[in-house]
């Protein structure tokens, strides 16, 4: 448990916002203290519904106010990059949603700007905090499987084409890669690691953003991992992790409740149910946050900034080879400057 009470504010007080803010009341060191969107009378009704004392009708009066200790930055990822400047430029923690950025190149100029403020930034990457996914880890690093060689990881879902919606538009950083998509490359980098092969296939809304698309990484030990995400479907959320003597599937049954089967080949299959009895699971990542303040830390251990980077410029490689590319951006760098 920690020891200081710490003042989050929120920016944009969207979908995951309302989310997120709801899950922060479980956290008794946590205060809700101002919620910030570009208009005040939705900031005010945002903050009249989840107890925030503070509401501010900009994000950049939030930001100057001395008493935020902590931001959660809710925006589309598009703008990502300019909010968190905004907010570590005054001083400000910040835990950011993800995708982190739009490319790797704005994920460099963000961790830049926290350290020379000497600011907390962390990517809100929910599946890093849950329970099913530690447990996973643990019984493949525990060996009792055998050596993971292949993977499968998919995360789908179904939203209707509309060319304004943050998922279809280009300019949001829309596309099922950075809204879904990053869960099974995360899943792959925390089991292989760096792939030195990508191999990718896409169909691409009228809009240029991926509505569906399917990686192959292959590593240089030969271990395989197959991902795949979409705006066109409905599948399962699963994650599969096939090894020399069983395999793990990691499956999400509903928001709260995740199962993971470890099935031996030898033995009969393990279930384990991982349920959240309250709240969506976001208050983990939060709780982290604090902890990590309290340790005076600038950086996450369990979500270092390296692994941010790395896992961007992976999503900026499979976005090339797809054809997606987005407004403004600079370049992504190729799996050469990488050293791969
Ligand atoms: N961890 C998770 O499980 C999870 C789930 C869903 C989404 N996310 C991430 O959270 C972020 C926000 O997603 P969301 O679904 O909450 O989006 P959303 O409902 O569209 O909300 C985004 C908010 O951003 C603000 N905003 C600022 N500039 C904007 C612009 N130019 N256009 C639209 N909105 C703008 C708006 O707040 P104001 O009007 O109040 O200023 C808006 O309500 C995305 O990066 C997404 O990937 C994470």
């Amino acid at each position: 448990m920690t020891q200081k009470r710490f003042n989050w504010a929120i920016l944009g007080c969207g979908k995951i916002a309302a989310k997120f803010s709801s899950d922060l009341k479980l956290l008794p060191n946590a205060r809700l203290y101002a919620a910030a969107s570009r208009s005040q009378y939705k900031s005010q009704v945002f903050a009249d519904k989840y107890g925030f004392e503070k509401a501010y009708g900009s994000y950049e009066e939030m930001v100057a106010d001395p008493e935020v200790d902590i931001v959660y930055v809710a925006t589309p990822h598009s703008h990502h990059r300019d909010h968190v400047i905004l907010c570590v430029e005054q001083g400000k923690a910040v835990l950011v949603e993800k995708a982190f950025a739009l490319t790797a190149t704005q994920a460099a100029e963000m961790i830049d700007a926290a350290h020379r403020n000497k600011v907390f930034l962390m990517e809100a990457f929910w599946t890093r905090f849950q329970p099913s996914f530690q447990k996973a880890m643990e019984v493949l690093q525990s060996g009792d499987l055998g050596k993971a060689w292949m993977m499968r990881s998919e995360f789908c879902f179904y939203s209707p084409y509309n060319p304004d919606n943050r998922l279809y538009n280009l300019a949001l950083g829309g596309g099922s890669l950075l809204d879904v998509g990053i869960y099974p490359v995360f899943w792959a980098l925390q089991i292989f690691g760096t792939p030195s092969e990508i191999q990718t296939t896409a169909d691409l809304a009228p809009t240029g953003a991926d509505r569906s698309i399917a990686v192959t990484f292959k590593y240089p030990g030969g271990e395989i991992a197959q991902l795949a995400s979409s705006l066109a479907v409905c599948s399962d959320t699963q994650t599969e992790i096939w090894c020399e003597k069983g395999f793990i599937r990691v499956r999400r049954i509903d928001p709260s409740t995740v199962k993971v089967t470890i099935s031996a080949k030898d033995k009969s299959e393990e279930e384990l149910i991982f349920h959240l009895d309250n709240g969506f699971g976001l208050f983990l990542e939060a709780q982290h946050v604090m902890e990590c303040l309290d340790a005076g830390l600038t950086e996450s251990p369990m979500l270092p900034h390296s692994f941010t980077l790395l896992q961007m410029q992976l999503l900026d490689e499979i976005r090339t080879i797809a054809g997606v590319r987005y407004e403004g951006p600079p370049p992504t760098p190729s799996l050469e400057s990488r050293g791969l």
